[in-house]
Parts: structure tokens; sequence; C-alpha cells
């Protein structure tokens, strides 16, 4: 059995969405821990309903980011993890941190990487006028969401779409999308060669190209 850590910071919709996969699918995984960095996140509380370990390591205890990250990694490593799973988690990690995990760290991005890194993912999309937007689950690297590109779901923009629109159908896409890639990670079909993502044996229906809706 694979041993997973998710990390999160907010509501938790993307760890309960693999949950829910590798019950329903049976993959040979479980996730062994869900560590949060702030207390009273609904991601923890959902966590613990569904029987999880939950540990907390609370950022605002702690003057100095390495300090921060020193104790975020005793808390990872207490678990054993064979991959560890950003989850909504909102802290920007740094290069010793990102190093000791390099190649069993994985992230979600709500948009196409490398289209709009960073925050407002959802209002930038809209200002910039595009007619794709979506989601990116990727290898984390030294910069910010950057790093090998595992997969990505693409969703269309409609002429009538506000924020919250745009990012629910995102987020829809990404509780197909997050599983998917864990799944292969777990099953051990990820390789990265030359800074990029291949994957080991597709079969039939798998790629790495999720389409949503296409209104
Ligand atoms: C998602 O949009 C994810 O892409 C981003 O943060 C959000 C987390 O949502 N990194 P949830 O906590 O998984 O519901």
């Amino acid at each position: 059995m694979k041993r997973i850590v998710a990390l999160l910071s907010g509501r938790g919709s993307n760890m309960l969405a693999i949950a829910a996969a590798l019950r329903r699918e049976r993959w040979p995984a479980q996730i062994v821990g869900v560590i949060g960095d702030r207390p009273g996140a609904a991601g923890m509380q959902r966590a613990a309903e569904q029987g999880l370990p939950t540990a907390l390591v609370d950022y605002r205890a702690f003057a100095r980011r390495e300090d921060f990250e020193q104790a975020l990694r005793q808390a990872i490593d207490a678990f054993a993890p064979d991959v560890v799973v950003l989850a909504g988690f909102m802290r920007v990690l740094g290069a010793a941190f990102v190093e000791h995990y390099r190649g069993r760290l994985l992230n979600i991005h709500p948009s196409l990487l490398p289209a709009f890194p960073g925050l407002a993912t959802h209002r930038r999309a809209l200002e910039a006028g595009v007619a794709a937007h979506g989601a990116t689950v990727h290898f984390v690297g030294a910069e910010v969401d950057d790093g090998p590109i595992v997969a990505q779901a693409v969703v269309a923009v409609h002429a009538d779409d506000d924020e919250a629109a745009l990012a629910a159908r995102v987020l829809e896409s990404e509780h197909r999308l997050y599983p998917m890639a864990v799944r292969w990670f777990v099953e051990g079909r990820l390789r990265i060669e030359d800074g990029r993502v291949r994957l080991l044996d597709p079969r039939p229906g798998e790629a790495r190209l999720l389409h949503g809706d296409g209104r």
C-alpha cells in the first residue's frame, strides 16, 4: 500500500475527492495523514469525520518560515509517506523543503500553467479574455506554481461567466483531475524525463488532458 499525506489550508474538497476515488477504485494506496497549517480549516474537520488521522502545524506559531517548514517536515515524515499532495495548501514552500520531497510532492493549481501562476486565477483569466481555462497537476519545483506537469483539465470560458461560475466549473474538473494524477503516481506510472512527465503504459481512454464541459 502506498502512503499518501495531504496538506491543506481550506475546505479540502480535493483531498475528499482523492479519498473517495481511492476507496471507490480500490487503489493500492491509503491516505495516512492530513496536515493543516491553520486551526479551524473546514478540510481538517472533514478529514477527521472520515476517520483520517490529522495533524496541525500552525504557521502562526513560528516566527521564521524555516522553522515552520522544519516542523512541517517532521509532521509529514512521521507519517512516512510515499507521496505528499498539496490540496489547497496556501503556503509558499522553500527550496530545502521542496528538495527534500523532490519527485514525490504534487500540487494542483487552478489554471492552465504556465498561464496564471499565483492567486486570483479565475478573475485574471476573465480579465485576459481567454477562451480556455482549467487546472494543472504538477510536481512541485523550485518556483511557485512551477514544475513538471502531470496532467491538465481544460474548461471552456463562457461569455456570461463571472468569477464564481468559472471557479465552480474549474473545481469540478479538479475533482476528476487530481485523483487521476495521484492514482498514476501510486501505480508507479509517472516518470520525469528532462523535466517533463511521461505516463507509462497508458490505458485506452487515458490521457494527460481532460476536457471539461464544452457548451
Ligand atoms: C483549489 O482550487 C486548488 O486548485 C487550489 O486551491 C483550491 C483548494 O480547494 N490550489 P479545496 O480546499 O481542495 O476545496
